[in-house]
Order: C-alpha cells, then sequence, then structure tokens
C-alpha cells in the first residue's frame, strides 16, 4: 500500500490484512472451509435487498456493532451509551408534535406513554433536538416485516421543547427473534443460539452542538435481557416500564393496563452525524 494516498484509508486496511492473516494461520483453514466462508459471505451479499439487509444483521449478531457504538460513546462524561443501529431503520419516518400516538388507530395491545428528556452533561435540557423513534409492534414485528402494518407505522420523529422534553403515546413492544431466514439464521442455528432480542425502543437524537445518540431502551421486565442474540443491553439502557391498572396513575383516563416509561437522554458535546439507514 505505499501508493495508498488516504492515510486512515491505509491504517484500517493494513490492520484488517494483518488481523485477518493471524487469524488464518491460528486456524489453519482447510480449502474446503475456505470456500464455506467465502460461499457464506455471498449468501449474506445476496439475501440483501432495499426492505432487508443482512450485511448489517450479520454485523450484528457477531457483536461487532455493539463493540463499535460502545468504543464510540462510553466514556467517563456521563452521556447515554449508545447501541447499535440495527437493520430496521428507514429514513423519513413521520414527523408527530409531543404528544401524539405513533402507533396506528387499530393498533392492539397495551398503551404505552414515553415521557422523556435530552440533556447535557452538566444537567442542562437540551432544545430543539430531533429524536426519531422506532420499535416493533406487540408481537415483535416492525412495520417493514409485517403486511398488516400501514406504512411507518410505529416509527416517528419528535422535537424537544424549551425544557428538553419529549414525549408521545405506542404500544408496548415485544422481544422478538432476528429474522432467521437468510444465511445468518444458518449461522445462529449452527452457533447453537437463540435468536431473540428483549423488548425495546429505538432512539436517534440529533441536536446541534452535540454527538448523535444512536440508542435503545430495554423494557426492564422483558426476557432475554441478558443474553440479547446482539448485545446490545446494558444495564444504563434498561428502562422501567411502569405498569398501571386501568383508571389509575398518571393517564387515569385509561380503560385497560397501560404502562409508562420515563428517561433521561444525556448528549455529550460534539457535531452531530447522520446514519445511512440500512434499508429504504
Ligand atoms: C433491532 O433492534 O431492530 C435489531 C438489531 C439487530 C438485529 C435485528 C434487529
Ligand atoms: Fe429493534
Amino acid at each position: 500500500m505505499s501508493g495508498t494516498r488516504d492515510p486512515r484509508l491505509k491504517e484500517i486496511v493494513d490492520a484488517l490484512v494483518e488481523h485477518c492473516h493471524a487469524f488464518l494461520k491460528q486456524e489453519r483453514l482447510t480449502d474446503a472451509e475456505f470456500e464455506q466462508g467465502l460461499a457464506f459471505l455471498r449468501a449474506v451479499g445476496q439475501a440483501c435487498n432495499e426492505r432487508h439487509n443482512e450485511v448489517v444483521l450479520l454485523a450484528d449478531v457477531l457483536g461487532f456493532s455493539t463493540l463499535v457504538a460502545l468504543l464510540n460513546s462510553a466514556d467517563a462524561s456521563g452521556r447515554t451509551p449508545g447501541a447499535l443501529l440495527g437493520p430496521f431503520y428507514r429514513g423519513g419516518s413521520p414527523e408527530y408534535a409531543n404528544g401524539q400516538c405513533i402507533a396506528c388507530e387499530d393498533s392492539t395491545g397495551a398503551p404505552l406513554f414515553v415521557h422523556a428528556r435530552v440533556l447535557d452533561t452538566s444537567g442542562r435540557p437540551v432544545p430543539n433536538a430531533t429524536v426519531d423513534v422506532w420499535q416493533a409492534s406487540p408481537v415483535g414485528l416492525y412495520e417493514n416485516q409485517d403486511e398488516s402494518q400501514p406504512e411507518h407505522n410505529l416509527r416517528g420523529r419528535f422535537r424537544t421543547a424549551e425544557d428538553g422534553a419529549f414525549n408521545f403515546r405506542s404500544v408496548r413492544p415485544a422481544g422478538y427473534p432476528v429474522p432467521v431466514d437468510g444465511p445468518v439464521g444458518v449461522l445462529l442455528a449452527a452457533q447453537e443460539r437463540h435468536p431473540y432480542r428483549p423488548a425495546h425502543l429505538h432512539f436517534a437524537i440529533f441536536a446541534e452542538g452535540h454527538a448523535t445518540l444512536v440508542s435503545q431502551v430495554f423494557a426492564d421486565d422483558s426476557d432475554h435481557l441478558d443474553s440479547d442474540v446482539v448485545f446490545g443491553v446494558n444495564r444504563r439502557l434498561v428502562g422501567k416500564f411502569e405498569h398501571h391498572e386501568a383508571g389509575s396513575g398518571p393517564h387515569s383516563e385509561q380503560r385497560d393496563v397501560y404502562y409508562t416509561l420515563d428517561f433521561d437522554f444525556i448528549l455529550a458535546e460534539g457535531t452531530p452525524t447522520f446514519p445511512t439507514p440500512p434499508i429504504q
């Protein structure tokens, strides 16, 4: 690479080749194993289309995405740690005013009221931040995986008020298995791993003068908190999904059991960046 002018590219590809050669020397792959590995990568690429991203899924189940997210966000500043973007982030979510509902009218499932604040590392509110929210349904499917949900259901974009707050209504998401009908599913089965994620909400928060936070909030009463197939959970990201009986609590007008989630997100100073949606 003596002719490579981009110094960062040179450094990255150099290190990648060095580590891959060390891996090949350590594992002494047979020709058949090497061919199998290449065929697997080919199948991962072939499984991708505009609505599905198997490459992101592979990075996720191998723990690469979580490691990158944590290396880029876990520090002593007190900011909220990041969590992987995942393969289901779409751009162009509908914009909502605070208090509105991101679930379509006939969505069944327990209502969930989210009240959140965006603060800086000194505890000051961050007004006018843009907050992208996306989540799976009460049966564990994102709208792009589920014919019965309208386009952009359970996805929305909010703006924080002067006090850094945003709030919305939704339905409680379920935990779900990551897609296992492609080569990544074959890998998980061969590894004898379960494919589940605990119930969670995704957030991407963009604010002037602050590093973008891409993260998730996990339901404290969910299964698989300690064995998330994509390693996204950590204690700071577990939120209390408070259970309320009908007619009681802060939304006593509710006729059924419902949940509330209060959560503070803490942003570090920095320059906003915008993740590329893995699907359209
Ligand atoms: C998600 O949380 O949307 C997700 C993350 C990794 C793999 C599959 C789904
Ligand atoms: Fe998710």
